[in-house]
């Protein structure tokens, strides 16, 4: 389903030294993809021969979805000394799909804004109907990282955040994450639940004390096991034997009115 559709440039520039011209070979180069180069040589003040070459394209990728490598050969053959510069420009706008959002499928009081990176409570009064899901399943180590954007303080203890093997495309949501019963894990306040049942009761500092913008995270390592992470901090094993494939869970619950997920990338 995601399009891991990855494409390579290829510019390969031949400056001949001997006749003080640059030229473009290699048979196989691609330039489909309009590629525009320019070279120059030019002797500089004190007489050497200076070449350089720029190479502009248009794109719709972000500079984090670009990589750059240039490399250079220096060869001698039939008498005829070359050097070969070779530019590889990669671009994988797929990466942006990828891109953990909320899944639209949400609870009745909550609203997916901002590019599906932040959830909003519709009316800050009701306590519950504030269940979302990831949009796809967490990779293995990949952190599920939200961050509170406002919250009210009429309740508290709010902040649940877990994963589950239901899938966001077919799951009827629930009230609150409590009343999903087959392979779900979460936590709140204090607290570390599977399948709406305590199993740790005392696994962390109550979560009461979160401010706007403090970060609450979940974590699948590998190896099956669960980290929460306050603020970026590994508060250790929480649950083993995961699934493999399980989707990140967050609730805007009680006080907590507004998050959104954090782009690791930032
Ligand atoms: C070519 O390079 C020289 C020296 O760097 C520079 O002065 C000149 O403007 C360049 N010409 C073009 C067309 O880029
Ligand atoms: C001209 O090019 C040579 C060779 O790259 C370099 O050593 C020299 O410093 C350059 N001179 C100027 C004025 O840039
Ligand atoms: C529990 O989840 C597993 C995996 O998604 C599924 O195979 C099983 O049928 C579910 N059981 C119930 C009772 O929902």
């Amino acid at each position: 389903m995601s399009s891991t559709a990855v494409w390579n440039i290829l510019l390969s520039i031949l400056l001949i030294c001997k006749g003080y011209h640059a030229a473009e070979c290699e048979a196989n180069s691609r330039k489909d993809r309009e590629l525009n180069i320019n070279i120059n040589s030019t002797r500089n003040s004190t007489g050497d021969w200076v070449s350089s070459f720029t190479a502009r394209k248009d794109t719709n990728s972000d500079p984090s979805d670009m990589n750059m490598d240039i490399t250079w050969k220096f060869s001698e053959c039939e008498e005829k000394k070359t050097v070969l510069v070779r530019g590889l420009l990669r671009e994988s706008p797929s990466r942006k799909a990828e891109r953990l959002l909320f899944h639209p499928n949400c609870g009745t009081n909550v609203a997916i804004v901002n590019n599906g990176r932040t959830i909003v409570k519709l009316n800050d009064d009701e306590k519950y109907h504030g269940f979302a899901m990831t949009n796809r399943p967490l990779k293995d180590n990949e952190l599920f990282e939200v961050r509170l954007d406002r919250k009210t303080t009429k309740w508290d203890y709010g902040m649940a955040i877990g994963v589950t093997t239901h899938d966001p495309n077919t799951l009827v949501v629930p009230i609150y994450v409590d009343d999903l019963k087959n392979g779900t894990w979460f936590f709140r306040r204090t607290c570390f639940h599977k399948d709406g049942n305590l199993i740790n009761e005392n696994y962390m500092e109550p979560l009461n004390k979160q401010k706007v913008g403090d970060r609450l995270g979940i974590k699948r390592t590998e190896f099956g096991t669960l980290h929460v992470y306050i603020n970026g901090v590994d508060k250790g094993p929480a649950a083993s034997r995961v699934p493999a494939v399980v989707y990140g869970v967050y609730e805007v619950r009680n006080e907590v009115v507004a998050a959104t997920i954090v782009d690791p990338s930032k």
